[in-house]
């Protein structure tokens, strides 16, 4: 009981449409992520894989149902407190990477430990050794816009992994990489998710990266299929 990191029951989701039309984009999910898990959520472009990250993450509401992180209901919490909840427990990343393009690399992947007032020192040191991990030392001080969409890709992971969370959901990470790349930045998850026990949730496209992950979830016609 005490590895379940997040639980929905009955989540459902209406969209109104600009016409006035409501949409049910989501008609009831039950799902379970255990500490450690990993898990493709695939399913037709518009099925609503990006509305549903959004709301497991906490980004967005649900219509309807619950959902718990560690056993309990977030329901009555502060905005401000969920944001908390969310920087601690929760690292995303995106099909655009979304990197500050001031800042380099190495800046970038620590701005989750500064923002929560690491050590700089302390942060520094954990990122490096992240970069050393995905073998992107020899880019540090690059800024995004003088990194690859592969390595940019990497930045995005450590940065997502960098704080520890508990859970990362990612929204087709590798959609704009070449194949190579992909299964490079898929491996990369796997690698980090063995030394670290981060479940991982996986939005893709790509089916042969679904398969690498140890549970696949179709979001079909409203409703969440394990395949
Ligand atoms: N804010 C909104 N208002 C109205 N409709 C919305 C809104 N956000 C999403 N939708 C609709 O909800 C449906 C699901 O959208 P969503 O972005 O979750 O799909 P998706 O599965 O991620 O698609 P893709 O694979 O193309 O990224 C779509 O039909 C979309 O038009
Ligand atoms: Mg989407």
């Amino acid at each position: 009981m005490e590895d379940i990191v997040l639980e929905t029951m009955g989540l459902k989701k209406d969209f109104i449409s600009p016409s006035g039309d409501t949409i049910n984009v989501l008609k009831g999910i039950d799902f379970t992520v255990k500490k450690g898990d990993t898990i493709s959520v695939v399913g037709a472009s518009g099925s609503g894989k990006t509305t549903f990250l959004h709301i497991i993450g906490l980004l967005d509401k649900p219509s309807e149902g619950i959902i718990k992180y560690f056993g309990k209901t977030l329901e009555g919490t502060k905005d401000i407190e969920i944001a908390d909840f969310r920087n601690k427990n929760i690292g995303f990343i995106f099909q655009m990477h979304y990197l500050l393009p001031e800042f380099n690399a190495l800046e970038n992947a620590m701005m989750p430990l500064i923002i929560r007032g690491a050590e700089f020192k302390d942060a520094e040191e954990k990122a490096k050794d992240l970069f050393d991990k995905v073998n992107l030392s020899h880019r540090l001080y690059h800024k995004p816009g003088q990194l690859s969409g592969g390595e940019q890709q990497k930045v995005s992971l450590i940065r997502a992994f960098i704080g520890e969370p508990k859970i990362i959901l990612a929204d087709e990470p590798t959609g704009n990489l070449d194949k190579k790349n992909a299964n490079l930045i898929a491996e990369l998850f796997l690698k980090l998710n063995d030394m670290t026990k981060t479940s991982i949730v996986m939005v893709t496209h790509n089916e042969e990266l679904a398969k690498m992950m140890s549970r696949i979830c179709k979001l079909d016609d409203g409703v969440l299929l394990n395949i």
